[in-house]
């Protein structure tokens, strides 16, 4: 994307490498508060951000996590299985201006994951960490020397992958997968994401661990089953809408808080903008579209029909309009939703049934 910004964190491929198995154990300074919770699992919230330049808002979601004694800003990426911090040693592009880990800790693997755009190659260790007032024992995690550097332009330091998936050997490096596993909250995360053009009426997105927020979306949450749980939140989409024109169906569709945009295969891109007008230009990579379209595209989960604000699905630059749905084809047939829809819906991951819930946000009043 010659134009903008986008990220599409989406994990291409994580290759782990068994290093050492010891572990240094002392340096465990955060004090287990678990043992506090046993009138009932906790539930708990945790205030996003929203990545925004002046030419594009609703970048990318991130918020705060201490790590050992530090505070970083990660993106919650549900796309990818990892979470991983600059190293002390990073001195290459991607690690500029960001917090880098100053604690002792001994590498137990080296790791090297590969997103659709960037990559992060270090190794991995253990510590406690707290993430919304929640503690996490003993959490294996990433430490980065090697960025790409696309990252130093991103405001938070790491990236918190929450996909479901474990390794041999290796284990969960997903916190919020252990928080699961060691009882502390229910097996949910739920998604609130805000666009920037309207925080001034609220916040800029939330993220409930261990529960649901009523006060987020209208009517109920509708669960649909993995198609495929050993990777990614992966549904299956039954029907696009366009213009009040049925589309494409029967897609496969990952579920990517950790993606700006909307990417499917080519012909899928075509053929939907054939519908609007929409002319493919190699130079941007994207679609432009009449600045006059209406675009009205809706994508149908579990038989119910959920609608993409036209704010969301196009994007105006310096006076011209581009589709928000990019072509893409590094996941093969699959599409990768990710915000310009995950904006316009309450999301559920849910880490017990495997199942990815919807239901429409609540719309805010102008
Ligand atoms: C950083 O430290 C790790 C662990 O000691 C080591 O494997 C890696 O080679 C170092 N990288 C650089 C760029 O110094
Ligand atoms: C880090 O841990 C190693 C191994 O336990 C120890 O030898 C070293 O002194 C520690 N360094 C610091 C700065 O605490
Ligand atoms: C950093 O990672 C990239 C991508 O995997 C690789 O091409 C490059 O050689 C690595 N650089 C160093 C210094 O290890
Ligand atoms: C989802 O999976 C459950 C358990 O395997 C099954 O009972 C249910 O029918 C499935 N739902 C749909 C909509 O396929
Ligand atoms: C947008 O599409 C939905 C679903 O096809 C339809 O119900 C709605 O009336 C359309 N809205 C506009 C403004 O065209
Ligand atoms: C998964 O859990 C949710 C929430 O408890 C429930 O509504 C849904 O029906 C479950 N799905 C399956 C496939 O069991």
């Amino acid at each position: 994307m010659n134009l903008l910004i986008f990220l599409t964190t989406l994990l291409t491929a994580l290759v782990l490498g068994v290093k050492t198995a010891s572990i240094t154990k002392q340096q465990y300074s955060i004090p287990l508060y678990k043992h506090h919770f046993k009138a009932g699992l906790r539930r708990a919230t945790e205030q996003l951000s929203n990545y925004h330049t002046s030419g594009l808002n609703d970048i990318a979601y991130y918020g705060p996590i201490t790590i050992g004694k530090q505070q970083f800003q990660v993106m919650f990426d549900s796309g990818s299985p990892l979470l991983w911090v600059p190293a002390q040693n990073c001195s290459s592009g991607g690690c500029t201006g960001h917090t880098k880990f100053n604690q002792n800790v001994t590498a137990i693997a080296s790791f090297n994951i590969q997103y659709v755009l960037g990559f992060s190659q270090g190794y991995l260790a253990e510590i406690d960490m707290s993430l919304a007032g929640l503690t996490v024992s003993k959490q294996r995690f990433g430490l980065s020397y090697n960025i790409s550097s696309e990252f130093a332009a991103y405001p938070f330091d790491g990236i918190l992958g929450l996909s479901p998936r474990e390794y041999p050997n290796i284990g969960n490096l997903n916190p919020i997968k252990t928080l699961i596993n060691q009882n502390t909250i229910d097996p949910y995360v739920s998604f609130h994401l805000s666009r920037y053009d309207d925080t001034n009426k609220g916040d800029q997105g939330t993220l409930t661990l261990g529960g649901i927020d009523n006060s987020k979306f209208t009517g109920s949450i509708n669960y649909n089953n993995l198609t495929d749980s050993t990777e990614w939140w992966q549904v299956s989409i039954d029907n696009v809408m366009v213009a009040g024109k049925s589309t494409v169906q029967q897609r496969s569709a990952i579920i990517d808080t950790g993606t700006t945009v909307i990417t499917a295969p080519r012909k899928d891109a075509d053929e939907i903008h054939s519908i609007i007008s929409g002319i493919y230009n190699p130079a941007y990579e994207m679609y432009t579209i009449p600045c006059t379209t209406v675009f009205n595209m809706s994508l149908v989960f579990g038989g119910i029909l959920y609608q993409i604000d036209d704010r969301d699905i196009i994007i105006r630059q310096n006076g011209i309009c581009l589709s928000g749905m990019i072509p893409d084809s590094t996941i093969g047939s699959a599409w990768v939703v990710g915000d310009v829809f995950l904006k316009n819906v309450y999301t559920v991951f849910n880490y017990a049934n495997l199942s990815v819930g919807f239901a429409p946000s609540v719309k805010l009043q102008s």
